[in-house]
C-alpha cells in the first residue's frame, strides 16, 4: 500500500547500509500487513551515531535496528539498555518511547535462539554441551542465548583465545574458553556446534575444522547466511548431522523490532525467506 501522512517511519543505521538486507525484509511485513508505514536505511558515519539516535524522536520517528559499525558505541548514547543488550556488549534493535526516551536492546540472542528451535522442533539447549566458534558479537549473543536456556557447557573457541575469556568473565554460566587448536577435541560430545566467525562467508576463507569426534546426533549451526549452505554445513549434513543456516537468525532477531515500532507481530514464513533470498541471488 501507499504511505499517508500518518505512516510510522523506522529504518536500519549503519555505515555503510547499502548491503543491508533490512529494508527488503521489514518492507515485506509492511506489505504483507498492510502497514502504513515504511522501513528506510539511514547511512549514518562513525562519530555521528549519538545525533542521529537523538534525531530519531525529533523526526517523530518510531526507532531504528542499528548494525555495522555501531551496534557497540550505541550502547552509551540510549537512556535505557535491557540487560541481554548489557551483556552481549552491543545493541541492534532501539525504540523510541512515547516521551521520547530511547531504549536499546539485542535481539540476537532471541533470533539465533528462534532460528534454530524452528528449525530442529524440541531442541533443548539443555540436552548437552555446545561447541561456539567465534568470540566476536554475534558469538556473545550466542553464548548468552545457550547459558540462559540452560546449557550445562560452552565451548568457546577463538583465534583470539583473550577473547573467548573475555567473553566467558562478561556473560557467566557454564560458558569455556578454549584455543582454536583445541576445536576438533572440543567436539567431543557436543550436542550443538555453531560457527560465529565470518569463516566461510563469501569473499572470506574458509572454515577449516574437524569435526570427525562431533556426535552424529549433533546440530551443526552456521550463522553465515551467505552463502546459504556453508561448506561447514555441507560437511555435517554428509555425515548425517542436522544442519541449520544463518538465514533464517537474520530473519527472527528482525521481529521484536518490527512489533515495537508497527504494533503487529510478523511471522518468518517460506515466503519471507525466499523473497529474501532473491537478494542474495539463491
Ligand atoms: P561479529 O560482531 O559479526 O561477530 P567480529 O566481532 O569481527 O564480528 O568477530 C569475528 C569473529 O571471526 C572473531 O571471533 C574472529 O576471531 P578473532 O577474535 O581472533 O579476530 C573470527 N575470525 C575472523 N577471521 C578469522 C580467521 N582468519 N581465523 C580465525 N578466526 C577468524
Amino acid at each position: 500500500m501507499s504511505i499517508s501522512g500518518h505512516a510510522i517511519v523506522a529504518g536500519v543505521m549503519g555505515w555503510p547500509v547499502a548491503h543491508s538486507l533490512s529494508p527488503r525484509l521489514h518492507g515485506y511485513w509492511l506489505r504483507h500487513y498492510r502497514i502504513d508505514g515504511a522501513y528506510v536505511p539511514l547511512a549514518v558515519p562513525p562519530g555521528e551515531v549519538e545525533g542521529a539516535l537523538r534525531a530519531l524522536p525529533k523526526l517523530g520517528m518510531a526507532g531504528c535496528n542499528i548494525t555495522v559499525p555501531h551496534k557497540e558505541s550505541s550502547l552509551a548514547c540510549l537512556d535505557d539498555v535491557s540487560n541481554i543488550a548489557r551483556r552481549v556488549g552491543a545493541v541492534n534493535t532501539v525504540v523510541v518511547g512515547s516521551d521520547g526516551q530511547l531504549t536499546g536492546t539485542n535481539t540476537d540472542a532471541v533470533g539465533f535462539r528462534d532460528n534454530i528451535v524452528t528449525n530442529v522442533p524440541g531442541w533443548n539447549a539443555a540436552e548437552g554441551p555446545a561447541v561456539v566458534l567465534g568470540a566476536g558479537g554475534a558469538a556473545r549473543a550466542v553464548v548468552a542465548a545457550l547459558a540462559d536456556d540452560g546449557s550445562p557447557e560452552v565451548r568457546v573457541i577463538n583465534r583470539t583465545e583473550a577473547r573467548a575469556e573475555r567473553l566467558a568473565d562478561d556473560i557467566g554460566g557454564p560458558v569455556f574458553p578454549f584455543a582454536w587448536n583445541d576445536a576438533a577435541d572440543a567436539m567431543d560430545g557436543a550436542a550443538l556446534v555453531v560457527n560465529t566467525t565470518t569463516l566461510g562467508m563469501t569473499n572470506q576463507p574458509p572454515l577449516v575444522v574437524d569435526i570427525s569426534a562431533l556426535p552424529l546426533s549433533a546440530v551443526v549451526a552456521d550463522i553465515v547466511y551467505n552463502p546459504l549452505c556453508t561448506a561447514l554445513m555441507e560437511t555435517a549434513a554428509a555425515r548425517g548431522n542436522t544442519v541449520v543456516g544463518g538465514l533464517g537468525m537474520l530473519l527472527h532477531q528482525a521481529r521484536p523490532g518490527f512489533a515495537a515500532w508497527f504494533g503487529v507481530e510478523p511471522e518468518v514464513t517460506d515466503e519471507l525467506e525466499s523473497f529474501v533470498r532473491e537478494a542474495l541471488g539463491s
